[in-house]
Protein backbone atom coordinates (compact mmCIF):
# COMPACT_ATOMS: atom_id res chain seq x y z
CA UNK A 1 0.00 0.00 0.00
CA UNK A 2 1.45 3.11 -1.08
CA UNK A 3 1.54 6.23 1.56
CA UNK A 4 1.60 9.94 1.13
CA UNK A 5 3.40 11.71 3.41
CA UNK A 6 2.49 15.71 4.26
CA UNK A 7 4.47 17.98 6.46
CA UNK A 8 3.49 20.28 9.30
CA UNK A 9 5.13 22.06 11.84
CA UNK A 10 2.58 21.07 14.52
CA UNK A 11 0.47 17.99 14.00
CA UNK A 12 -2.25 17.93 16.49
CA UNK A 13 -4.95 14.79 17.33
CA UNK A 14 -8.03 15.83 18.25
CA UNK A 15 -10.28 18.92 17.71
CA UNK A 16 -11.91 18.98 21.81
CA UNK A 17 -11.57 22.33 23.50
CA UNK A 18 -7.39 21.61 24.30
CA UNK A 19 -6.64 20.89 20.61
CA UNK A 20 -8.67 23.68 19.39
CA UNK A 21 -7.08 26.05 22.13
CA UNK A 22 -3.59 24.33 21.50
CA UNK A 23 -4.07 25.17 17.44
CA UNK A 24 -5.13 29.21 17.72
CA UNK A 25 -2.08 29.61 19.75
CA UNK A 26 0.29 27.98 17.13
CA UNK A 27 -1.56 28.85 13.93
CA UNK A 28 -1.12 32.56 15.27
CA UNK A 29 2.26 32.56 15.84
CA UNK A 30 2.70 31.77 12.10
CA UNK A 31 3.00 28.00 12.58
CA UNK A 32 1.77 25.46 10.39
CA UNK A 33 -0.64 23.60 11.96
CA UNK A 34 -3.11 20.57 11.00
CA UNK A 35 -5.42 19.14 12.99
CA UNK A 36 -6.95 15.95 12.88
CA UNK A 37 -10.54 14.88 13.81
CA UNK A 38 -12.39 11.96 13.73
CA UNK A 39 -15.70 14.00 13.68
CA UNK A 40 -16.68 17.27 12.65
CA UNK A 41 -14.52 19.66 15.91
CA UNK A 42 -17.31 21.18 17.40
CA UNK A 43 -18.58 18.05 17.49
CA UNK A 44 -16.22 17.24 19.69
CA UNK A 45 -16.82 15.57 23.13
CA UNK A 46 -16.24 18.98 24.88
CA UNK A 47 -19.63 19.89 23.67
CA UNK A 48 -20.74 17.59 26.33
CA UNK A 49 -18.80 19.27 29.27
CA UNK A 50 -22.58 21.17 30.36
CA UNK A 51 -21.96 22.88 33.59
CA UNK A 52 -19.16 25.36 33.43
CA UNK A 53 -15.69 26.04 33.72
CA UNK A 54 -13.59 26.84 37.25
CA UNK A 55 -12.33 30.38 37.72
CA UNK A 56 -12.27 31.81 41.06
CA UNK A 57 -13.38 34.97 39.62
CA UNK A 58 -15.57 35.72 42.92
CA UNK A 59 -19.02 37.25 40.91
CA UNK A 60 -20.89 35.77 43.09
CA UNK A 61 -19.13 34.79 46.46
CA UNK A 62 -15.44 35.66 47.27
CA UNK A 63 -13.06 33.58 45.97
CA UNK A 64 -9.31 33.51 45.21
CA UNK A 65 -6.95 30.72 43.53
CA UNK A 66 -5.56 29.67 46.78
CA UNK A 67 -8.94 28.48 47.98
CA UNK A 68 -9.67 27.02 44.43
CA UNK A 69 -6.18 25.19 44.53
CA UNK A 70 -6.79 23.72 48.25
CA UNK A 71 -9.94 22.32 46.40
CA UNK A 72 -8.53 20.85 43.62
CA UNK A 73 -5.71 18.95 45.81
CA UNK A 74 -8.39 18.06 48.31
CA UNK A 75 -10.07 17.10 45.50
CA UNK A 76 -7.38 15.05 44.08
CA UNK A 77 -7.06 12.75 47.09
CA UNK A 78 -3.80 13.97 47.66
CA UNK A 79 -2.85 12.40 44.58
CA UNK A 80 -2.72 15.57 42.09
CA UNK A 81 0.72 17.07 41.93
CA UNK A 82 0.98 20.69 43.66
CA UNK A 83 3.02 22.55 41.15
CA UNK A 84 0.82 21.54 37.89
CA UNK A 85 -2.83 22.58 40.39
CA UNK A 86 -1.02 25.73 41.13
CA UNK A 87 -0.49 26.85 37.65
CA UNK A 88 -3.67 25.85 36.56
CA UNK A 89 -5.54 27.57 39.49
CA UNK A 90 -3.75 30.70 39.38
CA UNK A 91 -3.76 31.19 35.49
CA UNK A 92 -7.95 30.27 35.67
CA UNK A 93 -9.34 33.56 35.56
CA UNK A 94 -7.15 35.50 33.01
CA UNK A 95 -8.04 32.10 30.63
CA UNK A 96 -11.43 32.45 31.22
CA UNK A 97 -11.76 36.77 30.43
CA UNK A 98 -9.30 35.08 27.35
CA UNK A 99 -12.34 33.62 25.75
CA UNK A 100 -14.58 35.89 27.00
CA UNK A 101 -12.91 38.42 24.66
CA UNK A 102 -12.93 35.48 22.22
CA UNK A 103 -16.26 36.14 21.74
CA UNK A 104 -17.72 32.73 24.36
CA UNK A 105 -21.12 33.45 25.37
CA UNK A 106 -21.11 32.96 29.19
CA UNK A 107 -24.30 33.81 30.81
CA UNK A 108 -24.60 37.55 32.82
CA UNK A 109 -25.30 38.31 36.65
CA UNK A 110 -27.52 41.09 36.81
CA UNK A 111 -24.50 43.62 37.12
CA UNK A 112 -22.92 42.01 33.70
CA UNK A 113 -20.18 40.19 35.14
CA UNK A 114 -19.92 36.57 34.16
CA UNK A 115 -22.32 33.71 35.57
CA UNK A 116 -21.25 31.42 38.18
CA UNK A 117 -22.37 28.77 39.90
CA UNK A 118 -21.66 26.50 42.66
CA UNK A 119 -20.11 22.96 41.65
CA UNK A 120 -18.94 19.73 44.07
CA UNK A 121 -16.06 19.86 46.16
CA UNK A 122 -15.91 23.80 45.55
CA UNK A 123 -15.23 26.13 48.93
CA UNK A 124 -14.14 29.02 50.85
CA UNK A 125 -11.42 29.80 53.31
CA UNK A 126 -10.38 26.17 52.64
CA UNK A 127 -12.89 24.12 53.43
CA UNK A 128 -15.34 26.39 54.85
CA UNK A 129 -18.63 27.71 53.05
CA UNK A 130 -19.66 26.50 49.60
CA UNK A 131 -17.67 28.43 46.80
CA UNK A 132 -19.60 29.09 44.07
CA UNK A 133 -16.92 28.96 41.29
CA UNK A 134 -18.29 27.26 37.39
CA UNK A 135 -18.51 30.34 34.71
CA UNK A 136 -21.55 28.67 32.74
CA UNK A 137 -23.14 29.59 29.39
CA UNK A 138 -26.33 28.08 30.85
CA UNK A 139 -25.81 24.12 30.64
CA UNK A 140 -24.16 24.22 27.22
CA UNK A 141 -20.57 25.25 28.00
CA UNK A 142 -18.39 23.12 26.45
CA UNK A 143 -20.37 23.59 23.60
CA UNK A 144 -19.41 27.28 23.42
CA UNK A 145 -16.44 26.63 24.07
CA UNK A 146 -16.29 24.51 21.05
CA UNK A 147 -17.56 26.96 18.40
CA UNK A 148 -15.78 30.21 19.70
CA UNK A 149 -12.69 27.99 19.84
CA UNK A 150 -13.53 26.95 15.96
CA UNK A 151 -14.24 29.98 14.93
CA UNK A 152 -11.21 32.03 15.99
CA UNK A 153 -9.12 28.58 14.47
CA UNK A 154 -10.71 29.33 11.12
CA UNK A 155 -9.67 33.03 11.00
CA UNK A 156 -5.99 31.80 12.42
CA UNK A 157 -5.84 29.35 9.24
CA UNK A 158 -5.65 26.14 11.00
CA UNK A 159 -6.06 23.64 8.41
CA UNK A 160 -8.68 20.67 10.22
CA UNK A 161 -8.41 17.31 8.73
CA UNK A 162 -12.08 16.19 9.12
CA UNK A 163 -12.95 12.88 9.78
CA UNK A 164 -9.68 11.30 9.53
CA UNK A 165 -8.18 9.19 12.66
CA UNK A 166 -4.60 8.99 13.74
CA UNK A 167 -3.25 5.50 14.16
CA UNK A 168 -0.08 5.19 15.21
CA UNK A 169 2.93 7.38 16.74
CA UNK A 170 6.13 7.57 14.68
CA UNK A 171 9.38 7.13 16.79
CA UNK A 172 13.08 7.24 15.47
CA UNK A 173 15.71 5.03 16.71
CA UNK A 174 16.31 7.81 19.44
CA UNK A 175 12.60 7.56 20.74
CA UNK A 176 11.62 11.43 19.06
CA UNK A 177 8.56 11.63 18.11
CA UNK A 178 8.28 13.07 14.80
CA UNK A 179 4.35 13.00 13.45
CA UNK A 180 1.45 9.90 12.87
CA UNK A 181 -0.03 7.75 10.36
CA UNK A 182 -3.41 8.15 9.97
CA UNK A 183 -6.37 7.39 8.12
CA UNK A 184 -8.83 9.36 6.01
CA UNK A 185 -11.67 7.87 7.06
CA UNK A 186 -13.71 8.53 3.85
CA UNK A 187 -11.23 6.91 1.56
CA UNK A 188 -9.70 4.67 3.44
CA UNK A 189 -6.17 6.40 2.72
CA UNK A 190 -3.01 6.24 4.82
CA UNK A 191 -0.98 9.48 4.88
CA UNK A 192 2.17 10.37 7.28
CA UNK A 193 1.86 13.19 9.34
CA UNK A 194 5.21 14.07 9.59
CA UNK A 195 5.78 17.07 12.12
CA UNK A 196 8.84 19.15 14.16
CA UNK A 197 5.57 19.02 17.27
CA UNK A 198 2.75 16.31 17.83
CA UNK A 199 0.46 17.19 20.36
CA UNK A 200 -2.14 14.59 21.49
CA UNK A 201 -5.56 16.06 22.61
CA UNK A 202 -7.40 13.20 21.94
CA UNK A 203 -10.09 13.00 25.22
CA UNK A 204 -10.67 10.30 26.90
CA UNK A 205 -11.42 6.31 26.83
CA UNK A 206 -14.79 5.90 28.83
CA UNK A 207 -15.91 3.76 26.27
CA UNK A 208 -14.31 0.89 27.95
CA UNK A 209 -17.00 1.14 30.16
CA UNK A 210 -20.97 -0.53 29.37
CA UNK A 211 -22.61 2.83 30.94
CA UNK A 212 -20.64 5.91 29.88
CA UNK A 213 -21.64 9.47 29.38
CA UNK A 214 -18.80 9.39 26.86
CA UNK A 215 -19.51 9.93 22.84
CA UNK A 216 -18.87 6.46 20.71
CA UNK A 217 -15.60 8.25 19.75
CA UNK A 218 -14.13 8.19 23.21
CA UNK A 219 -12.02 5.31 22.36
CA UNK A 220 -8.54 6.05 24.05
CA UNK A 221 -7.02 6.63 20.49
CA UNK A 222 -4.26 8.79 22.16
CA UNK A 223 -3.38 6.62 24.99
CA UNK A 224 -3.53 3.48 22.56
CA UNK A 225 -1.31 4.91 19.89
CA UNK A 226 1.36 5.97 22.82
CA UNK A 227 1.10 2.54 24.53
CA UNK A 228 2.15 1.02 21.06
CA UNK A 229 4.36 3.33 21.20
CA UNK A 230 6.06 2.35 24.44
CA UNK A 231 5.37 5.47 26.24
CA UNK A 232 3.70 4.43 30.13
CA UNK A 233 0.16 5.31 31.35
CA UNK A 234 -0.44 6.80 34.63
CA UNK A 235 -3.15 6.49 36.98
CA UNK A 236 -5.37 4.26 34.81
CA UNK A 237 -6.94 2.94 38.13
CA UNK A 238 -8.64 6.30 38.71
CA UNK A 239 -12.07 6.84 36.39
CA UNK A 240 -14.75 9.12 37.93
CA UNK A 241 -18.30 7.80 37.99
CA UNK A 242 -20.23 10.73 37.85
CA UNK A 243 -23.25 10.40 39.82
CA UNK A 244 -26.27 11.51 37.18
CA UNK A 245 -25.73 9.68 34.38
CA UNK A 246 -29.91 9.02 32.96
CA UNK A 247 -30.58 5.35 34.33
CA UNK A 248 -30.42 2.75 31.50
CA UNK A 249 -28.70 5.19 28.69
CA UNK A 250 -25.63 7.11 30.30
CA UNK A 251 -26.43 10.43 28.80
CA UNK A 252 -25.07 13.05 30.76
CA UNK A 253 -27.10 15.06 33.74
CA UNK A 254 -25.17 18.27 34.86
CA UNK A 255 -24.06 18.32 38.46
CA UNK A 256 -24.85 22.08 37.36
CA UNK A 257 -28.26 20.48 38.38
CA UNK A 258 -27.16 20.31 42.17
CA UNK A 259 -25.67 23.18 41.64
CA UNK A 260 -28.33 25.40 41.55
CA UNK A 261 -30.12 23.76 43.89
CA UNK A 262 -31.24 20.21 42.62
CA UNK A 263 -30.89 17.01 45.18
CA UNK A 264 -30.69 13.27 45.57
CA UNK A 265 -33.28 10.78 46.80
CA UNK A 266 -33.78 7.95 48.00
CA UNK A 267 -36.73 5.56 47.41
CA UNK A 268 -37.90 6.32 50.52
CA UNK A 269 -37.80 9.86 49.81
CA UNK A 270 -34.84 11.08 51.69
CA UNK A 271 -32.36 13.21 50.94
CA UNK A 272 -29.83 10.63 51.97
CA UNK A 273 -26.58 12.88 51.38
CA UNK A 274 -27.28 14.69 54.16
CA UNK A 275 -25.78 11.50 55.99
CA UNK A 276 -22.76 10.92 54.06
CA UNK A 277 -21.93 14.55 53.67
CA UNK A 278 -23.38 16.46 56.56
CA UNK A 279 -21.39 19.85 55.10
CA UNK A 280 -21.67 20.06 51.46
CA UNK A 281 -24.52 17.10 51.35
CA UNK A 282 -24.87 16.81 47.33
CA UNK A 283 -22.50 19.07 46.11
CA UNK A 284 -19.59 16.60 48.01
CA UNK A 285 -17.08 15.60 45.76
CA UNK A 286 -18.48 13.12 43.06
CA UNK A 287 -16.24 9.99 44.03
CA UNK A 288 -18.24 10.81 47.58
CA UNK A 289 -21.71 11.05 45.79
CA UNK A 290 -21.13 8.40 43.30
CA UNK A 291 -20.19 5.52 46.54
CA UNK A 292 -23.20 7.10 48.48
CA UNK A 293 -25.83 6.39 45.57
CA UNK A 294 -24.27 3.07 45.03
CA UNK A 295 -24.50 2.43 49.05
CA UNK A 296 -28.03 3.44 48.86
CA UNK A 297 -29.23 0.82 46.01
CA UNK A 298 -27.30 -1.73 47.63
CA UNK A 299 -28.53 -1.62 50.76
CA UNK A 300 -32.16 -1.98 48.91
CA UNK A 301 -33.10 1.93 48.91
CA UNK A 302 -32.70 2.56 45.14
CA UNK A 303 -36.02 3.06 43.42
CA UNK A 304 -37.84 1.16 41.40
CA UNK A 305 -38.54 -2.87 41.12
CA UNK A 306 -34.75 -3.24 41.23
CA UNK A 307 -34.07 -0.61 43.40
CA UNK A 308 -31.09 0.17 40.86
CA UNK A 309 -31.10 4.14 40.31
CA UNK A 310 -32.00 7.22 42.52
CA UNK A 311 -33.91 10.49 41.97
CA UNK A 312 -32.69 13.75 40.97
CA UNK A 313 -35.25 16.54 42.06
CA UNK A 314 -35.72 19.95 40.45
CA UNK A 315 -39.24 20.64 40.29
CA UNK A 316 -38.70 23.24 43.25
CA UNK A 317 -36.73 25.44 41.22
CA UNK A 318 -38.93 26.10 39.44
CA UNK A 319 -39.68 26.21 35.59
CA UNK A 320 -38.06 30.05 34.71
CA UNK A 321 -34.90 28.77 36.31
CA UNK A 322 -34.98 25.41 34.70
CA UNK A 323 -35.59 26.72 31.61
CA UNK A 324 -33.10 29.91 31.77
CA UNK A 325 -30.46 28.00 33.47
CA UNK A 326 -30.58 24.42 32.61
CA UNK A 327 -32.42 24.01 28.69
CA UNK A 328 -29.75 20.85 27.54
CA UNK A 329 -30.89 19.06 30.28
CA UNK A 330 -34.72 19.41 30.74
CA UNK A 331 -34.73 18.61 27.04
CA UNK A 332 -32.63 15.38 27.58
CA UNK A 333 -34.59 14.63 30.65
CA UNK A 334 -37.27 14.59 28.45
CA UNK A 335 -35.73 12.58 25.27
CA UNK A 336 -33.86 10.59 27.61
CA UNK A 337 -35.91 9.62 30.54
CA UNK A 338 -39.23 10.40 29.11
CA UNK A 339 -39.43 12.61 32.15
CA UNK A 340 -40.49 16.68 32.29
CA UNK A 341 -38.14 17.58 35.49
CA UNK A 342 -40.38 20.92 36.55
CA UNK A 343 -42.76 18.12 37.26
CA UNK A 344 -41.22 15.16 37.79
CA UNK A 345 -37.77 13.60 39.35
CA UNK A 346 -34.93 12.42 36.98
CA UNK A 347 -33.92 8.48 37.56
CA UNK A 348 -30.49 8.32 37.58
CA UNK A 349 -27.20 6.36 38.22
CA UNK A 350 -23.72 7.25 38.83
CA UNK A 351 -21.83 6.35 35.12
CA UNK A 352 -18.75 5.83 34.14
CA UNK A 353 -17.47 9.71 32.97
CA UNK A 354 -13.71 10.70 32.77
CA UNK A 355 -10.45 8.93 33.08
CA UNK A 356 -8.27 11.17 35.91
CA UNK A 357 -5.15 9.04 34.29
CA UNK A 358 -3.37 9.16 30.71
CA UNK A 359 -0.05 9.98 29.10
CA UNK A 360 2.19 11.42 31.15
CA UNK A 361 3.36 15.01 31.17
CA UNK A 362 4.72 18.00 32.85
CA UNK A 363 2.58 21.09 33.13
CA UNK A 364 4.18 22.74 30.05
CA UNK A 365 2.55 19.64 28.12
CA UNK A 366 5.63 17.98 27.42
CA UNK A 367 5.26 14.04 27.79
CA UNK A 368 7.60 12.72 30.20
CA UNK A 369 8.74 9.02 30.12
CA UNK A 370 11.52 6.75 30.69
CA UNK A 371 13.91 7.14 27.58
CA UNK A 372 17.07 7.75 26.38
CA UNK A 373 18.95 7.76 29.42
CA UNK A 374 16.55 8.34 32.79
CA UNK A 375 13.33 7.12 33.98
CA UNK A 376 11.78 10.61 33.72
CA UNK A 377 12.62 12.50 30.47
CA UNK A 378 11.23 14.69 28.39
CA UNK A 379 10.12 12.78 25.58
CA UNK A 380 11.55 15.14 22.28
CA UNK A 381 8.39 16.11 19.94
CA UNK A 382 5.90 14.24 21.82
CA UNK A 383 2.97 16.75 23.72
CA UNK A 384 -0.17 15.83 25.60
CA UNK A 385 -3.38 17.86 26.85
CA UNK A 386 -6.47 17.49 28.37
CA UNK A 387 -8.23 14.21 28.95
CA UNK A 388 -5.62 12.04 27.33
CA UNK A 389 -2.51 13.20 29.51
CA UNK A 390 -1.77 13.24 33.32
CA UNK A 391 -0.31 16.46 34.60
CA UNK A 392 -1.75 15.60 37.17
CA UNK A 393 -3.95 18.23 38.25
CA UNK A 394 -6.78 15.54 39.00
CA UNK A 395 -4.94 13.25 41.17
CA UNK A 396 -7.48 10.47 41.84
CA UNK A 397 -10.28 12.23 41.56
CA UNK A 398 -11.30 15.66 39.38
CA UNK A 399 -13.79 18.21 40.54
CA UNK A 400 -16.33 19.20 38.38
CA UNK A 401 -15.86 21.90 36.15
CA UNK A 402 -12.11 21.67 36.81
CA UNK A 403 -11.62 19.50 33.02
CA UNK A 404 -12.98 22.74 30.99
CA UNK A 405 -10.18 24.94 32.63
CA UNK A 406 -7.38 21.78 32.20
CA UNK A 407 -8.34 21.92 28.27
CA UNK A 408 -7.73 25.68 27.87
CA UNK A 409 -4.86 26.13 30.55
CA UNK A 410 -3.06 23.08 29.68
CA UNK A 411 -3.91 23.63 25.48
CA UNK A 412 -2.11 27.15 26.02
CA UNK A 413 0.86 26.31 27.66
CA UNK A 414 1.70 22.89 25.63
CA UNK A 415 1.25 25.78 22.44
CA UNK A 416 3.67 28.29 23.76
CA UNK A 417 6.62 25.50 25.30
CA UNK A 418 6.30 24.02 21.55
CA UNK A 419 6.39 27.39 20.14
CA UNK A 420 9.85 28.11 22.58
CA UNK A 421 11.20 24.49 21.49
CA UNK A 422 10.66 24.74 17.81
CA UNK A 423 12.96 27.44 18.04
CA UNK A 424 15.65 24.91 18.59
CA UNK A 425 14.62 22.68 15.55
CA UNK A 426 14.11 24.56 12.14
CA UNK A 427 13.99 21.36 9.81
CA UNK A 428 11.88 17.91 9.88
CA UNK A 429 13.84 15.27 11.55
CA UNK A 430 14.00 12.28 8.86
CA UNK A 431 11.37 9.63 8.74
CA UNK A 432 12.67 6.28 9.69
CA UNK A 433 12.57 4.14 6.44
CA UNK A 434 9.99 1.90 8.70
CA UNK A 435 7.56 4.60 9.41
CA UNK A 436 4.42 3.31 7.85
CA UNK A 437 5.36 -0.31 8.92
CA UNK A 438 3.53 -0.53 12.50
CA UNK A 439 0.43 0.30 10.78
CA UNK A 440 0.58 -1.46 7.14
CA UNK A 441 1.05 -4.35 9.91
CA UNK A 442 -2.15 -3.82 11.86
CA UNK A 443 -4.16 -3.11 8.26
CA UNK A 444 -2.48 -5.96 6.63
CA UNK A 445 -3.60 -8.23 9.66
CA UNK A 446 -7.00 -7.30 9.51
CA UNK A 447 -7.58 -7.88 6.13
CA UNK A 448 -5.77 -10.71 5.97
CA UNK A 449 -7.55 -12.70 9.09
CA UNK A 450 -10.03 -15.24 8.52
CA UNK A 451 -12.17 -17.14 10.94
CA UNK A 452 -11.66 -14.72 13.25
CA UNK A 453 -14.16 -13.24 16.08
CA UNK A 454 -16.40 -10.29 15.47
CA UNK A 455 -14.98 -7.15 16.68
CA UNK A 456 -18.44 -6.23 17.77
CA UNK A 457 -18.55 -9.24 20.06
CA UNK A 458 -15.04 -8.58 21.90
CA UNK A 459 -15.85 -5.02 22.24
CA UNK A 460 -19.15 -5.84 24.48
CA UNK A 461 -17.18 -8.82 26.17
CA UNK A 462 -14.52 -6.07 27.21
CA UNK A 463 -17.07 -3.02 27.93
CA UNK A 464 -18.75 -5.77 30.17
CA UNK A 465 -15.86 -7.44 31.81
CA UNK A 466 -14.98 -3.62 33.08
CA UNK A 467 -17.81 -2.33 34.22
CA UNK A 468 -18.91 -5.87 35.95
CA UNK A 469 -15.19 -6.02 37.81
CA UNK A 470 -13.72 -2.21 37.85
CA UNK A 471 -16.77 -0.31 38.95
CA UNK A 472 -17.31 2.50 41.64
CA UNK A 473 -16.43 -0.53 44.70
CA UNK A 474 -13.65 -2.42 43.72
CA UNK A 475 -13.49 -6.45 44.71
CA UNK A 476 -10.12 -8.11 45.30
CA UNK A 477 -11.55 -11.49 43.95
CA UNK A 478 -13.40 -9.41 41.42
CA UNK A 479 -10.10 -7.82 40.36
CA UNK A 480 -8.28 -10.59 40.00
CA UNK A 481 -10.97 -11.83 38.15
CA UNK A 482 -10.91 -9.13 35.76
CA UNK A 483 -7.17 -8.95 35.33
CA UNK A 484 -7.63 -12.12 33.80
CA UNK A 485 -10.31 -12.21 31.32
CA UNK A 486 -8.95 -8.55 30.30
CA UNK A 487 -5.93 -9.92 29.74
CA UNK A 488 -7.78 -12.61 27.25
CA UNK A 489 -9.72 -10.24 25.58
CA UNK A 490 -6.13 -8.35 25.03
CA UNK A 491 -5.69 -11.89 22.54
CA UNK A 492 -8.95 -12.23 21.09
CA UNK A 493 -8.34 -8.64 19.79
CA UNK A 494 -5.73 -9.70 17.93
CA UNK A 495 -8.04 -12.44 16.61
CA UNK A 496 -10.60 -10.38 15.29
CA UNK A 497 -11.91 -10.37 11.74
CA UNK A 498 -14.17 -7.40 9.82
CA UNK A 499 -16.69 -9.65 8.03
CA UNK A 500 -17.89 -9.31 4.54
CA UNK A 501 -15.15 -6.96 4.22
CA UNK A 502 -16.02 -6.26 0.43
CA UNK A 503 -19.66 -5.14 1.62
CA UNK A 504 -18.81 -3.21 4.51
CA UNK A 505 -17.60 0.61 4.90
CA UNK A 506 -14.86 2.35 6.46
CA UNK A 507 -16.65 2.55 9.47
CA UNK A 508 -16.56 -1.24 10.63
CA UNK A 509 -12.64 -1.03 9.59
CA UNK A 510 -12.62 2.27 12.07
CA UNK A 511 -14.10 -0.01 14.96
CA UNK A 512 -11.65 -2.88 14.34
CA UNK A 513 -9.01 -0.13 14.64
CA UNK A 514 -10.64 1.91 17.85
CA UNK A 515 -10.55 -1.53 19.72
CA UNK A 516 -7.03 -1.66 19.27
CA UNK A 517 -6.67 1.32 21.43
CA UNK A 518 -9.49 0.42 23.55
CA UNK A 519 -7.94 -3.08 24.83
CA UNK A 520 -5.04 -0.88 25.34
CA UNK A 521 -7.06 1.45 28.32
CA UNK A 522 -8.82 -1.43 29.29
CA UNK A 523 -5.63 -3.29 30.35
CA UNK A 524 -3.99 -0.53 31.72
CA UNK A 525 -6.89 0.03 33.92
CA UNK A 526 -7.85 -3.40 35.48
CA UNK A 527 -3.67 -4.08 35.68
CA UNK A 528 -3.42 -0.52 37.58
CA UNK A 529 -6.25 -1.05 39.85
CA UNK A 530 -5.88 -4.62 40.98
CA UNK A 531 -2.21 -3.45 41.75
CA UNK A 532 -2.97 -0.56 44.25
CA UNK A 533 -4.19 -1.66 47.57
CA UNK A 534 -5.76 1.26 48.84
CA UNK A 535 -8.54 3.33 48.70
CA UNK A 536 -7.93 6.64 47.22
CA UNK A 537 -10.39 8.67 45.42
CA UNK A 538 -12.36 7.13 42.72
CA UNK A 539 -10.73 3.79 43.43
CA UNK A 540 -12.71 2.13 46.52
CA UNK A 541 -11.65 -1.45 47.25
CA UNK A 542 -13.30 -3.12 49.85
CA UNK A 543 -10.55 -5.12 51.38
CA UNK A 544 -8.31 -2.00 51.29
CA UNK A 545 -11.09 0.78 52.82
CA UNK A 546 -8.49 3.34 53.95
CA UNK A 547 -6.31 5.32 51.69
CA UNK A 548 -2.63 4.27 52.58
CA UNK A 549 0.34 7.38 52.38
CA UNK A 550 2.69 5.03 53.44
CA UNK A 551 2.99 2.80 50.83
CA UNK A 552 0.43 4.63 48.58
CA UNK A 553 1.26 8.37 47.94
CA UNK A 554 2.43 7.62 44.62
CA UNK A 555 1.73 7.54 40.99
CA UNK A 556 1.31 4.61 38.63
CA UNK A 557 2.91 3.86 35.65
CA UNK A 558 1.42 0.83 33.50
CA UNK A 559 3.66 -0.17 30.47
CA UNK A 560 1.79 -2.46 27.77
CA UNK A 561 5.12 -4.51 26.82
CA UNK A 562 4.75 -7.36 29.52
CA UNK A 563 1.83 -5.50 31.57
CA UNK A 564 4.48 -3.86 33.73
CA UNK A 565 3.68 -1.70 36.70
CA UNK A 566 6.24 1.29 38.03
CA UNK A 567 5.49 4.11 40.13
CA UNK A 568 6.78 7.37 40.75
CA UNK A 569 6.38 9.65 43.84
CA UNK A 570 3.67 12.56 43.81
CA UNK A 571 5.06 15.94 43.29
CA UNK A 572 3.30 17.72 46.61
CA UNK A 573 5.43 20.85 46.39
CA UNK A 574 3.80 23.61 44.85
CA UNK A 575 5.76 26.49 42.39
CA UNK A 576 5.22 29.35 45.21
CA UNK A 577 3.08 28.42 48.08
CA UNK A 578 2.97 26.04 50.70
CA UNK A 579 2.26 22.86 50.35
CA UNK A 580 -1.09 21.18 50.93
CA UNK A 581 0.07 17.78 53.34
CA UNK A 582 -2.32 14.87 53.03
CA UNK A 583 -5.09 14.79 55.89
CA UNK A 584 -8.82 13.21 56.56
CA UNK A 585 -10.94 14.03 53.42
CA UNK A 586 -14.33 15.09 54.50
CA UNK A 587 -17.08 17.07 53.21
O1 LIG B 1 -21.72 17.83 35.43
C1 LIG B 1 -21.19 18.45 34.52
O2 LIG B 1 -21.68 19.46 34.01
C2 LIG B 1 -19.90 17.98 34.06
C3 LIG B 1 -18.88 18.79 34.14
C4 LIG B 1 -17.56 18.19 34.27
O3 LIG B 1 -17.41 16.98 34.17
O4 LIG B 1 -16.62 18.96 34.54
Amino acid sequence: MAITKRKFDVVIVGAGGAGMRAALQLSEAGLKVAVLSKVFPTRSHTVSAQGGIAASLGNVTEDNWHWHMYDTVKGSDYLGDQDAIEFMCRQANEVVYELEHFGMPFDRLENGKIYQRPFGGQSQHYGGAQATRSCAAADRTGHALLHTLYQRNVSANTQFFIEWMALDLIRDEQGDVLGVTALEMETGEITILQARATLFATGGGGRIFQASTNALINTGDGLGMAARAGIPLEDMEFWQFHPTGVYGVGVLISEAVRGEGGYLLNCEGERFMERYAPNAKDLASRDVVARAMTTEMREGRGCGKESDHLLLKLNHLGSDIIKSRLPGIRELAVKFAHVDPINEPIPVVPTAHYMMGGIPTNYFGQVVAPYKTGPEEIVTGFYAIGECACVSVHGANRLGTNSLLDLVVFGRAAANQIIDDLRGVPHHKPLPRDAGDKTLVRLTRLEKQKSGESVAEVNATLARIMQTYCGVFRFEDMLKKGVDQILEIGKRVERTEIKDKSKVFNTARIEALELDNLKEVAIATMVSAEARCESRGAHARNDFPERDDVKWLKHTLFFSKNNRLDYKPVRLKPLTVESFPPKARTY
